[in-house]
């Protein structure tokens, strides 16, 4: 209400600028990602200019020429102070079609901006622009940006550096430096064609070929010349924003030698707890303070992530290396510290499936839940969802010869074995036009699965899933239970679900088959954490509820794109509140239609 309000008092003074605005941005908008503030209020407008283009980019002795923002890989910082307006034009220089999504982003009441391709938007052609454009309501913290269709986001992402309010602080220590790690993979293929060619014949698609921080793959890779190094000067404290990046894969992070205090998941302060290794799944964004030695140490820290992995195709097994390097204190330099002669550290990481730290490690997270910092969990729900998470197959088509599983089908991913089509149409647009359906979506998606089965036992013998465009719509303001279940379809894996529009809080979870008549007693409805994916356990359970007080259409998937591409996916349209405040406006004129 207050941001209501505080937009709407704006409104004048913004008037006032306009002017110099126009001017200043037209100047300043020749220069990459260029931000002009204009203050009311202490909220300002940020504007960024990110032009879609193709750069030559070499990794592992491999020159590609790739989809960028701005010619940058990883892309540009997005930064923003909470109650910030961002305005963001992109325009597409490229022969792909692209969309933009800012991952975690609340987008209240602007829908149109969120980004997901034929969900809220068409892509944007090449030649056309389209200008992003939404406040930051509530949330502080680290949360990143990247490319919605097919597998863009491969190499279209960037930081999305959530800060306090000017007079506010945070909850914890004052570090001395900020900075980023995006973890990202890297492929010295085209991954639009790999996943192409995946759904082409139905099979798993090929891996990456890397793993890199901040796009460096480092020195553990056969011709890997870039490596990162986070430079840091001892006795200080340093606030690392990880974010997973990455197309396919859970990866456990650690640096040698040193703790690491967890202090903010997904934008939202969780109480502090330390951990000599942290897992995130692919669209989990993380704040850790790192306190440095207290003395300079004649020692090389190696950071290192590599994947947390449980499902039963191949996937990359290698490992990204990146080194923590203290600096000297100019004063006592002492300048013939020969760094051959230094001894090495390596952090160790937990093994590939260890399944038991992964649990322990996502239960150690709760909200601050602090006055300032409150846990607004529903205490009681109005609708209640059970949602079975998983694989499964669809049909060879005839004449075809396909390589999914028994190689006589083709992989599917679905939610109560609906494999998500996407449709022709953004549903926002078509939803909001409210013109006859046309067949474009139906409002039928199963609250449960139709077929009950053993979900985390033996696997059925029919592993077809259903196909088609199958959305919930569910009033302004509901309150919503959903419990994903992991199947054992074609092996139970973990899968990092990802809700578009809101945060959830994640209330429960556990191993095997959820009981509904004695899981529910333990649920944490006091301080559980709130984030905006949330790891599926391999072979288990996970409980979350959510305010449903965002009018649109919002997707929910597995962030690993490679599920999300067969089809694990699945949307809720929340429909307008009574009130003016609490329905979604009409979109923009420059909305890319189909
Ligand atoms: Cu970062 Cu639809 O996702």
């Amino acid at each position: 209400m207050s941001m209501q309000n505080k937009m709407l008092d704006s409104v004048p003074s913004s008037q006032a600028l306009f002017g110099v605005f126009l001017f200043a941005t037209s100047f300043l908008w020749t220069f990459p990602e260029f931000v002009l503030a204009t203050s009311h209020h202490g909220s300002v407008t940020r504007h960024y200019k990110f032009d879609i283009r193709l750069a030559n980019v070499t990794r592992l002795c491999h020159t590609k020429s790739i989809v960028t923002v701005n010619g940058k890989f990883p892309g540009p910082r997005v930064v923003a102070r909470e109650g910030d307006r961002i305005l963001i034009k992109v325009v597409n220089h490229v022969p792909n079609n692209i969309t933009l999504h800012w991952h975690g982003v609340r987008q209240v009441r602007s829908g149109w901006s969120d980004g997901p391709s034929y969900i809220t938007q068409c892509p944007i052609k090449r030649g056309q622009s389209y200008v992003y454009n939404f406040s930051i309501v509530g949330q502080r913290g680290t949360l990143f940006w990247h490319a919605h269709f097919s597998w863009l986001r491969a190499t279209v992402y960037g930081p999305l550096i959530l800060l306090p309010r000017h007079n506010e602080s945070y909850p914890f220590l004052k570090p001395y430096k900020e900075l980023p790690i995006l973890f990202g993979e890297w492929w010295n293929a085209d991954p639009e064609a790999v996943i192409a060619q995946a759904l082409q014949t139905g099979g798993g698609p090929n891996v990456s070929d890397a793993y890199t921080f901040n796009g460096l793959p480092g020195p553990l890779y056969n011709c890997s010349k870039d490596t990162y190094k986070l430079k840091v000067k001892p006795g200080k404290t340093y606030l690392l924003r990880l974010i997973n990046a990455a197309l396919n894969d859970e990866l456990f992070f650690s640096i040698a030698n040193h703790t690491l205090i967890i202090v903010e998941a997904d934008a939202s302060y969780v109480k502090p707890f330390e951990s000599h290794t942290i897992l995130l799944g692919p669209g989990q964004t993380t704040n850790v303070l790192l306190k440095t030695k207290p003395q300079y140490p004649n020692a090389t820290f190696f950071m290192l992530a590599r994947p947390y992995f449980t499902g039963m195709g191949t996937f990359d097994n290698s490992t990204v290396a990146g080194i923590l390097e203290y600096t000297k204190n100019v004063a006592n330099t002492n300048s013939n510290v020969n760094s051959s002669t230094t001894s090495k550290y390596f952090p160790l990481l937990p093994s590939i499936n260890d399944t038991t730290f992964v649990a322990n490690f996502s239960n150690k997270f709760v909200s601050l839940n602090s006055v300032k910092y409150p846990a607004n969990v529903p205490k009681t729900i109005d609708k209640n969802f059970f949602f079975t998470v998983g694989l499964g197959t669809s049909p060879c088509p005839k004449n075809q010869t396909c390589q999914g599983p028994n190689n006589s089908s083709k992989f599917a991913g679905s939610m109560n074995n609906e494999s998500f089509a996407l449709p022709s149409i953004a549903l926002l647009q078509q939803h909001f036009f409210g013109q006859a359906n046309n067949g474009i979506y139906t409002t039928d998606f199963p609250v449960l699965p139709l077929r009950p089965f053993n979900y985390t036992g033996t696997p059925p013998n029919n592993t077809r899933v259903s196909n088609g465009t199958k959305t919930v719509v569910i009033p302004y303001n509901t309150r919503v239970q959903v419990v994903l279940q992991d199947t054992s379809i074609l092996g139970a894996e973990s899968h990092p679900l990802h809700l578009h529009g809101f945060n959830f809080f994640v209330i429960g979870q556990g191993f095997g088959n959820f009981d509904p008549s004695n899981d529910p007693n333990k649920f944490n409805l006091v301080d559980p954490v709130e984030r905006n994916t949330v790891g599926v356990p391999a072979g288990g359970w996970v409980a979350i509820r959510f305010l449903a007080d965002n009018p649109g259409v919002w997707l929910m998937h597995c962030h690993f794109d490679v599920h999300l591409s067969w089809g694990l996916r699945m949307a809720w349209i929340v429909e307008d509140g009574k009130f003016p405040n609490q329905k979604l406006p009409p979109p923009p004129k420059d909305l890319p239609k189909c």
